[in-house]
């Protein structure tokens, strides 16, 4: 098991090494593309506080905005990731701990997070709920005043089976999609239409919704990107 998650580890690392060495200086992931986008029109905090509450060893995400971040706190349930991601970025405080237990009962270290990144599995061990479900509306309690959100959105479920297979939870999943995006399509409907289950959480919390698009990491997932003002 040890084994197979070194495997993995070196492959994700080694892919970012490799994606860095052909792109340089030129933009590579969404999250680059996105944060680019939002600096040019004035919309990303300067100097980030950031809240990643599923880090993996930040291969995917946490290292697109490392070196914009004052601070950053990544957690991470498994210790084997908890420990790469620490030596892969160290500038991170990693938590080896369950950050939805965390978000849900105030075990966050801050209340200040300019900076969020949700972007866990979809079928997750002892979670109740799927995806970012039952934990979006928790982190929206630990924004600043100006506060950016990027949520991971699985756009296109057939294309997800395709590469991980079924199981018995995609019927419940389905099911738990249909509640929280109130649309009639929910396995292959467009990016942005996936943004109104959030954007309805984000108005019950009496925020401002400065601006907000998806944007895609493959042909499964992508990224819905919000840009928030607390009044
Ligand atoms: C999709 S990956 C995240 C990818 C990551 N954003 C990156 O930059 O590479 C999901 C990660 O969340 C972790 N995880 C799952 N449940 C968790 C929980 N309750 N608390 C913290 N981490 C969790 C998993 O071990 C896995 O590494």
């Amino acid at each position: 098991m040890i084994i197979k998650k070194l495997i993995y580890v070196r492959k994700s690392q080694f892919s970012k090494w490799l994606l860095s060495r052909i792109f340089k200086k030129r933009v590579g992931t969404a999250m680059q593309t996105m944060l680019q986008t939002l600096s040019a029109n004035h919309m990303l905090p300067k100097n980030l506080i950031a809240l990643e509450l599923f880090g993996f060893i930040g291969t995917n995400a946490t290292m697109d905005y490392a070196h914009l971040a004052d601070y950053i706190e990544m957690w991470e349930i498994d210790p084997f990731f908890a420990k790469e991601a620490q030596k892969y970025i160290p500038k991170a405080r990693v938590i080896c701990g369950d950050s939805i237990k965390a978000i849900s009962n105030g075990g966050l270290l801050r209340k200040d997070y300019n900076f969020i990144v949700i972007d866990p599995n979809v079928f997750m061990h002892n979670y109740v709920s799927f995806e970012s479900f039952g934990i979006f509306g928790h982190a929206l309690k630990y924004v600043a005043k100006d506060t950016v959100i990027f949520v991971n959105i699985f756009n296109n479920v057939e294309e997800y089976i395709k590469k991980y297979g079924a199981n018995e939870r995609i019927e419940d999943w389905i099911k738990a999609r249909k509640e929280f995006f109130a649309i009639d399509n929910v396995v292959s409907a467009r990016g942005i239409d996936y943004l109104k289950g959030f954007e309805k959480i984000i108005k019950a919390e009496k925020l401002d919704i400065v601006y907000s698009n998806f944007i895609s990491r493959n042909e499964y997932v992508g990224f819905g990107v919000f840009v928030l003002k607390k009044c």
